[in-house]
């Protein structure tokens, strides 16, 4: 993978030269450009830096990305998976707007207005891929993410969750829900390979790497 991490500090090679996506700083490293990926805007990058290790985007992956609003860890999947792509969906016209200007410069982006909770909605515009991104901040956010990757997700492919707790229940205690949504994972099939706490980027979320059972 072409990332760049070093203590708590991560970036991605920059397919854009010269191009930030959301004010992030450029730095040159052996003559190649990255962009310093922000773990406070981005829950993937608090993933990594927090010790995710079994995610390893291929430069040709295939992504569906649930809930990509305007682009910010969507554009650094890009920079990663550079000859794959991303269909990356929003059911916001308002952050659409900003998703399909990032687009114009990144080719291996598709945008797609869409509601992650209706995947058949979608079923002609999305072929299967090699991950499944949600961070839709919903609370039927599990069984949305369930619905597409039975739908989408290649054989051996992986799916992500990042699972806030105060938007399934603000009632409940965090470690409660995380419990109860791993269970939903595990009953409906999938196997649990890495879960990742995001503090001290993200309060009361979770990560969930997960992979199909055979
Ligand atoms: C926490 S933000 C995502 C931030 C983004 N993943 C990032 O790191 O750059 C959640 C996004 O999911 C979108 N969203 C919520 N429910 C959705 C749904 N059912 N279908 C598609 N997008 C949804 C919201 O509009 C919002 O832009």
């Amino acid at each position: 993978m072409n990332i760049y991490i070093k203590d708590s500090e991560i970036a991605t090679e920059n397919i854009v030269p010269g191009k930030r996506v959301y004010g992030e700083q450029l730095f040159e490293k052996d003559n190649l450009e990255y962009r310093f990926w922000n773990p406070n805007r981005s829950k993937l990058a608090a993933a990594y830096l927090n010790g995710l290790e079994s995610l390893n985007i291929a430069e040709q992956s295939e992504t569906l990305y649930l809930g990509a609003s305007t682009g910010t860890t969507v554009s650094h999947i890009s920079d990663i998976a550079k000859d794959g792509f991303i269909y990356a969906l929003e059911f916001s016209p308002v952050s659409m707007r900003k998703l399909v200007r990032l687009c114009e410069k990144r080719p291996n982006i598709a945008p797609i207005l869409g509601d992650a909770t209706k995947p058949k909605k979608y079923l002609n515009l999305v072929s299967k891929v090699d991950l499944i991104y949600c961070d839709v901040a919903q609370p039927n956010q599990t069984d949305a993410f369930i619905d597409n990757m039975n739908l989408f997700l290649k054989e051996e492919g992986f799916g992500i969750i990042m699972i806030k707790s105060r938007s399934i229940d603000v009632n409940q205690k965090p470690q409660k829900i995380f419990k109860q949504e791993e269970k939903k994972l595990k009953e409906k099939g999938f196997k649990i390979v890495e879960k990742v706490k995001l503090e001290p980027y993200e309060k009361d979320h979770i990560c969930f790497l997960v992979k199909n059972i055979f």
